[in-house]
């Protein structure tokens, strides 16, 4: 299943970032005072500051700016979230991707990697730090938020050409074991120069 996931990769993915590739080139510095919207849920540096929140630092612009997006547009929701894209501009969901991106993300695994679940380590690496472009770092997510994902993409509330897929195979036995697999990774996020 694997396999044939990763040759449809670079398609679907093109696909899927066209919307964020048409934004105009973002300005981390404007970025970085726009966050300041951000900063009481995601941090200022994108480390989360409350378990629902996902950490955002280091996650590629791309895939920031498709987020962002798709809660303005409806095809993601959030009740929190929602409301805060709603009033974010092209330029400025371009300058805040440009911010977060703008950080560096390690993550420190202490269980066994040959533990990791088999089916996310092609893309979400054996501790959580994404190997393809525009696929999200899970390193220590909560679980509560790695869960909730999981299920959106089951169910249909969240879409993605690869990751519902993948969901829809997923008892929730497998959903709690990936989520707690990824939200014991510790992750450290900092500001690249
Ligand atoms: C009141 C808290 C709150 C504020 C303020 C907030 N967020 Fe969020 N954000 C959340 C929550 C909760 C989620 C998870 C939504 C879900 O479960 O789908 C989220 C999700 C996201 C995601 C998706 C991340 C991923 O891994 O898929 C991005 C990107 C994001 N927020 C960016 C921002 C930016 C940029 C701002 C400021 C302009 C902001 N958020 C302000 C709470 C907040
Ligand atoms: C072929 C690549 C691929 C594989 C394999 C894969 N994912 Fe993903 N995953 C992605 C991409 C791409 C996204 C971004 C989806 C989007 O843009 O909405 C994603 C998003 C996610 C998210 C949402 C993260 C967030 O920050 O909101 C979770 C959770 C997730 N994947 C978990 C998993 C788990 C658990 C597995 C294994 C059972 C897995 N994925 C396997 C590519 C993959």
């Amino acid at each position: 299943m694997r396999r044939a996931l990763l040759t449809t990769l670079g398609g679907v993915f093109l696909a899927g970032s066209v919307a964020a590739a048409d934004l105009p080139e973002g300005d981390p510095a404007k970025g970085r005072k726009l966050a300041g919207q951000c900063r009481a849920c995601h941090g200022l540096d994108g480390y989360a500051r409350i378990p629902i929140a996902p950490h955002i630092g280091g996650e590629p612009a791309s895939y920031l700016a498709g987020q962002l997006i798709a809660f303005r547009e409806g095809t993601r929701n959030h009740e929190m979230m929602s409301v805060v894209a709603r009033g974010l501009k092209d330029q400025q969901i371009a300058d805040l991707a440009a911010w977060y991106a703008r950080h560096g993300a390690t993550a420190r695994l202490t269980a066994d990697p040959e533990m990791a679940p088999e089916a996310c380590v092609a893309c979400h690496g054996a501790d959580g730090i994404a190997l393809v472009e525009d696929a999200p770092n899970l390193a220590g997510e909560t679980n509560i938020y790695i869960d909730t994902q999981l299920k959106a993409f089951r169910s249909g509330k969240r879409v993605h050409e690869i990751m519902t897929e993948i969901a829809l195979e997923m008892s929730d036995q497998d959903i709690r074991a990936a989520a707690d697999w990824y939200g014991d990774v510790k992750l450290e996020i900092e500001l690249k120069e």
